[in-house]
């Protein structure tokens, strides 16, 4: 397919909104706020920003420059930087990645729509034993898969509807409207009382819980949390304009992303402090069993404010992942689409049914399929396993080292300063990051991840 063929976003900000959806999901509100509870609150959130800043932006620059230059889908884009070498399966495994992390990332997306309907509904108000709901939620045999099925569907309508009226338009929505809720619902988690025990908690560091495991859950965190490491946002990259300018986008996206994360705590830790006897390192049921009861016993006298509350949660929650949905999904239909010249239509048909069936399976590995393990472990925690320790930090540092070792300087300087016409001061700064620093840190979390497992 010619260039002049292949869709582009339409502006800077459809660029940047799109790019942020991506990254902004429940890997921000959801996983983030558990990491932070269990790992020492705020000396966490440093180790997490020095991260991001010095090792996710680097490699985002990078996957940025590949689908740009290429203008093609993430596999392709490595044959055509680097024809007739193994490079290639670079991209073919980050196709691979994201195929996992959507069957099994809608699963989840899947319990926070029921949540936002069961909100909706008024079924999480009055005194209920949220433990209990939560696990017969999700052992159910067909609850949670049509949920899933649901979610999937929505992810599928906004595919088909291409990469500037389906995405960048979408995008253009849903991002503004996450942001207001998530500022709504700071004030509203700032204003009940004993809150401030959280925020204390939140920016009191402890760096005794600071160990060489939480470095590396916190790097994990921040390749998740950026979409790094599976050709995503080189798959948005190859529908950039000439203009866009490759740093500058990166830096908003991870400012976002830290953003948000960083108010889903403000969001979640006053909120649970406010109820005596609540724990804040309750791990994944922080945001399905504790929350719940913040909103049913922190708003007791006031419900209507109570009911508010979760809904609009759980409307973020359900935004958040959407267009995280979006981005995965996205890397695979265009592979399909540009690489067997297949209809675009058609590729997002054969991403979404191939979704749906392992995302059921995913599912049923918590109640009918609980007994069917591969290596140890259910179905879902194996293709996280495999797609968000394995796949993720490998794809990560092959990136690195693809862009700082291989590449040409001249062809990634002419991308980072479109052709010569911005002023990059770090350059080399972010050369050296790429040829040292990235892939020796990420080689440490992805030797480490493999060895605890
Ligand atoms: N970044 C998303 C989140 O934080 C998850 C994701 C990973 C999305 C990889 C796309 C690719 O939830």
């Amino acid at each position: 397919m010619s260039d002049k063929e292949r869709a582009n976003f339409g502006s800077k900000l459809g660029i940047i909104l799109a790019s942020a959806g991506s990254a902004v999901g429940l890997g921000n509100i959801w996983r983030f706020p558990c990491e932070v509870g269990e790992n020492g609150g705020a000396a966490f959130i440093l180790v997490y920003l020095v991260c991001v800043f010095f090792l996710g932006v680097p490699v985002m620059v990078s996957e940025f420059l590949i689908g740009r230059h290429s203008h093609a889908n993430t596999a392709t884009a490595y044959q055509i930087l680097a024809p007739r070498t193994p490079w290639k399966t670079v991209g073919l495994m980050g196709v691979f990645a994201g195929f996992l992390i959507l069957s099994y990332y809608t699963v989840v997306a899947g319990w926070t729509l029921e949540y936002m309907v069961s909100a909706t509904a008024g079924r999480l108000s009055g005194a209920k034993d949220f433990t209990r709901h939560f696990n017969e939620f999700v052992a159910n045999p067909w609850k949670p898969v049509l949920y899933m099925t649901v979610f999937m569907l929505l992810t599928h309508a906004v595919i088909v509807r291409g990469v500037k009226d389906g995405i960048e338009k979408f995008s253009k929505v849903m991002m503004p409207m996450l942001l207001l809720i998530i500022g709504i619902l700071v004030v509203c988690s700032f204003s009940m009382p004993g809150s401030s025990e959280g925020l204390r908690f939140l920016l009191k560091p402890d760096f005794s819980k600071i160990t060489a495991k939480v470095v590396l859950s916190a790097m994990g965190q921040a390749f998740f949390s950026l979409s790094l490491g599976m050709g995503c946002l080189c798959t948005y990259a190859s529908y950039f304009g000439k203009e866009a300018n490759l740093m500058k986008t990166a830096g908003s996206v991870a400012l976002i992303d830290t953003i948000v994360a960083v108010m889903s705590g403000f969001i979640i830790f006053p909120a649970v402090y406010s109820v005596p006897g609540l724990s804040p390192d309750a791990g994944p049921g922080l945001v399905f069993v504790t929350l719940p009861n913040v909103f049913n016993i922190a708003f007791g006298n006031i419900p209507w404010l109570g009911y508010l509350f979760s809904v609009m949660f759980y409307v973020l929650l359900v935004l958040a992942a959407l267009t995280s949905t979006i981005s995965l999904h996205e890397v695979a239909t265009a592979y399909i689409h540009e690489s067997y010249g297949i209809s675009r239509r058609k590729g997002a048909y054969i991403v979404t049914g191939g979704c749906i069936v392992l995302g059921a399976l995913c599912s049923l590995s918590f109640g009918v399929l609980s007994d069917f393990k591969l290596g140890g472990m259910i179905l879902f925690d194996c293709f996280d396993f495999l797609s968000a320790k394995f796949l993720m930090p490998l794809g990560g540092m092959l990136i690195s080292l693809f862009t700082g070792w291989y590449l040409d300087r001249r062809l990634v300087w002419e991308e980072v300063t479109n052709d010569g016409k911005l002023r990059i001061s770090f350059f080399r700064f972010y050369i050296f990051l790429l040829r040292y620093v990235a892939p020796l840190a990420i080689g440490v979390i992805f030797v480490n991840e493999l060895l605890r497992s």
